[in-house]
C-alpha cells in the first residue's frame, strides 16, 4: 500500500529509449490512475535529453486528466568518473527535493546499462572491462548509496525525508545465467542483483524510512542494446540465432508490457525485501503485443 498522503518521485535513470521509455510511460499511467500518486513528480536521468523529452511527451498521451504530473529532465552521463557522478546526483536530488519536495515516497528505478563488448571472455581488454564494470556496477552502487543517504539517513542528526523508498534494479535473466559471448553483462547483472540484496539487508528496520529492494528481470526485448544480436555483431552464433527465433516466433517481449508487470509488482508492494522477479515468474501478458498507450 502507498503512502496515502503528499508527493511521489520517481526517478528513472536511461529514460530516453527502450524500457526506461516504457517505464516512464507505464508508471505516470498507473500513478496518475492512483488516488494514492495524484501528485507526482518524475526525474528522469540520462545523456540523450531529446530522448527524454520525447518520452515525457510520450506519458502525457496516456495520463487521466486531474493527474499533477510534473517532470525534471537531467543530462548526467552515468559513465563518467564516479566522483563527477555523486556530485552530480547529490545536486540534482537536493535542488529537485528543495524545488518540487518534499517527497512522502520515492521509487527510484537502476535501468541504465549497456552490454559491454559482445565477446568471449579471452578477447576483453583491460579497458573494456575498467569502464563496463565502472558504468554498470559502479554507478548504481553509487547512485543507490547516495540515494539512501539523501533520503533515509541513519546518523540521527536528522529524521528520514521520506516515509518510503522503493528501490528497483533492471536485472535480466543474465543474473541467474551464464550466457556466451556476455561475460561482463552477466557479472555486472548478478552484482547488481547483489546490490538490491545487500541493501535489504543492512536496511531492515534501521531508519523510520521504509526501504524495499527489487530487481526486476524484464525479458528479452528488441531495443538499441539488442540491435547488435540482428547485425551479427556478436561472438557468440548461438546467441545471434537464438534473438533471430525470437523475433521469427513473435516471443520478443515487448517493453510496454514488460513495464506494466513491474509497475504493477511495485504498486501491490508484496515482493520480498531483495527479489529476483522475471517478467516470465508471473501470469500472462508476456508475449509480444503493441502497447495501449
Ligand atoms: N533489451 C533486452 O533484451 C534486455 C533484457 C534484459 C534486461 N534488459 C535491461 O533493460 C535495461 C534497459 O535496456 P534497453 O534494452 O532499453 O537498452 P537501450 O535501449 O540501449 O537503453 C539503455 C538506456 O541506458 C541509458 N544509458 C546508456 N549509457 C548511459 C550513460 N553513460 N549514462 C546514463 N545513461 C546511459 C541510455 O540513455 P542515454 O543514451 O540517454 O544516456 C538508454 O536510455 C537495461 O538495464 C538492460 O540491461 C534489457
Amino acid at each position: 500500500m502507498a503512502d496515502q498522503q503528499g508527493k511521489t518521485l520517481v526517478v528513472v535513470t536511461g529514460a530516453s529509449r527502450g524500457l526506461g521509455k516504457a517505464i516512464v510511460v507505464e508508471i505516470a499511467k498507473a500513478l496518475s490512475n492512483s488516488p494514492a500518486h495524484k501528485k507526482t513528480h518524475f526525474l528522469l536521468i540520462g545523456r540523450d535529453t531529446d530522448g527524454m523529452e520525447q518520452t515525457w511527451q510520450e506519458a502525457q498521451d496516456g495520463i487521466a486528466e486531474d493527474a499533477q504530473l510534473t517532470v525534471a529532465i537531467h543530462r548526467c552521463d552515468l559513465a563518467g568518473p564516479l566522483e563527477d557522478v555523486g556530485r552530480a546526483f547529490d545536486a540534482i536530488l537536493s535542488s529537485e527535493w528543495a524545488v518540487s519536495g518534499p517527497f512522502h515516497q520515492v521509487y527510484f528505478i537502476h535501468n541504465s546499462a549497456n552490454t559491454g563488448p559482445l565477446d568471449s571472455i579471452r578477447d576483453i581488454s583491460p579497458a573494456e572491462i575498467r569502464t563496463n564494470l565502472l558504468f554498470n556496477i559502479g554507478s548504481p552502487f553509487l547512485l543507490t548509496s547516495r540515494l539512501l543517504r539523501f533520503v533515509a539517513p541513519n546518523d540521527g542528526a536528522a529524521p528520514p525525508r521520506a516515509k518510503r523508498l522503493r528501490i528497483v534494479n533492471i536485472s535480466s535473466l543474465a543474473a541467474k545465467v551464464a550466457i556466451p559471448a556476455f561475460g561482463l553483462y552477466c557479472m555486472g547483472k548478478a552484482a547488481r542483483d547483489m546490490l538490491m540484496l545487500q541493501v535489504a539487508a543492512e536496511e531492515k528496520g534501521t531508519t523510520e524510512c521504509d526501504v524495499k529492494t527489487l530487481s526486476y528481470a524484464p525479458g528479452p526485448m528488441r531495443t538499441a542494446m539488442t540491435e547488435p544480436m540482428f547485425e551479427g555483431k556478436c561472438a557468440s552464433e548461438s546467441m545471434i540465432q537464438s534473438f533471430r527465433d525470437m523475433e521469427k516466433n513473435n516471443t520478443l517481449v515487448d517493453p510496454y508490457v514488460s513495464s506494466r508487470k513491474m509497475v504493477r509488482l511495485l504498486l501491490e508492494d508484496k515482493y520480498e525485501a531483495g527479489a529476483h522477479i522475471d517478467v516470465f515468474d508471473e501470469d500472462t501478458e508476456t508475449n509480444s503485443q503493441t502497447p495501449s498507450n
